[in-house]
């Protein structure tokens, strides 16, 4: 049995403030929740004092993106080790924003991905198609592809620490969600790619997030399909009550 793992990512809002007075709200509400793992991505200001109001619940801290190196001439960067200094226990690699504007690749993310897991550090790999892609059919073309690249240094020691996050482009930001059974084809896909590359019992610990435009209402027919385990979330974690209220619909009945 998988748990479900539902992942609050916030991209580029709130100050300090804003941020530490929804986490209390989710720590009150969610910090001893059952049956479902919860983490919240902060940008890299409010990490640390996230992490740190966050301290001896069960809910993780994890960055949106990071560089592969730990140290040196990189200006602007931040490494894996700096996260985990902030008190961030995941980071998230490959997300479509980073790779549509800021220029990640499938090979860079790899080696994102792999700095993360060196470092101790659990990593969330995002992969997804646009909608061109989906309209010219190349959905599992393009998420194998991606998966290849950023799954390259990845081996069955490590996936305890991989978290893969399918999110099509077309879903982002949207409000088009792609509906259970269009998710549950490209999970069942990545899981098969997991399996060739992993070996079958690895892949099947390997949690598989869906995002795109999830929310309260289409989390729990999202998250009843077998190899959805939990959510990768942007607009609906912004507000403490949207949030929770999916949390709590993303549990297994
Ligand atoms: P939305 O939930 O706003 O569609 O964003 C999804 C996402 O990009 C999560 O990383």
């Amino acid at each position: 049995m998988r748990t479900p793992f539902v992942v609050g990512n916030w991209k580029l809002n709130k100050t300090v403030a804003d941020a530490l007075s929804l986490v209390t709200e989710l720590k009150n509400q969610l910090g001893a929740v059952k049956g479902v793992q919860v983490g919240v991505a902060p940008v890299a200001t409010a990490i640390h004092a996230v992490a740190k109001r966050l301290e001896g619940t069960s809910i993780a801290t994890c960055g949106q993106n990071c560089h592969w190196e730990a140290s040196g001439a990189w200006t602007g960067e931040l490494s894996p080790q700096l996260l985990a200094d902030a008190g961030a226990s995941w980071v998230i690699v490959g997300h479509s924003e980073r790779r549509q504007f800021f220029g990640d690749t499938s090979e860079s993310v790899g080696k994102k991905a792999a700095a993360v897991i060196a470092a101790g550090l659990g990593a969330i790999v995002c992969v997804g198609e646009s909608l061109a892609e989906r309209d010219g059919g190349r959905t599992l073309e393009v998420v194998d592809s991606q998966l290849a690249g950023g799954l390259a240094s990845i081996d069955a020691s490590s996936a305890a620490k991989l978290v893969v996050a399918y999110e099509p482009v077309w879903a982002i930001g949207t409000g088009r969600t792609a509906t259970p059974a269009q998710a549950q084809e490209v999970h069942a896909h990545i899981r098969k790619h997991l399996a060739d590359r992993l070996g079958a019992a690895c892949a099947d610990s390997i949690r598989i997030q869906y995002g795109g435009s999830v929310k309260a209402s289409n989390a729990e027919a999202l998250m009843s399909e077998k190899e959805i385990d939990g959510a990768h979330v942007g607009d609906a974690s912004l507000e403490a009550v949207d949030f929770i209220a999916l949390v709590k619909a993303a549990r297994p009945s």
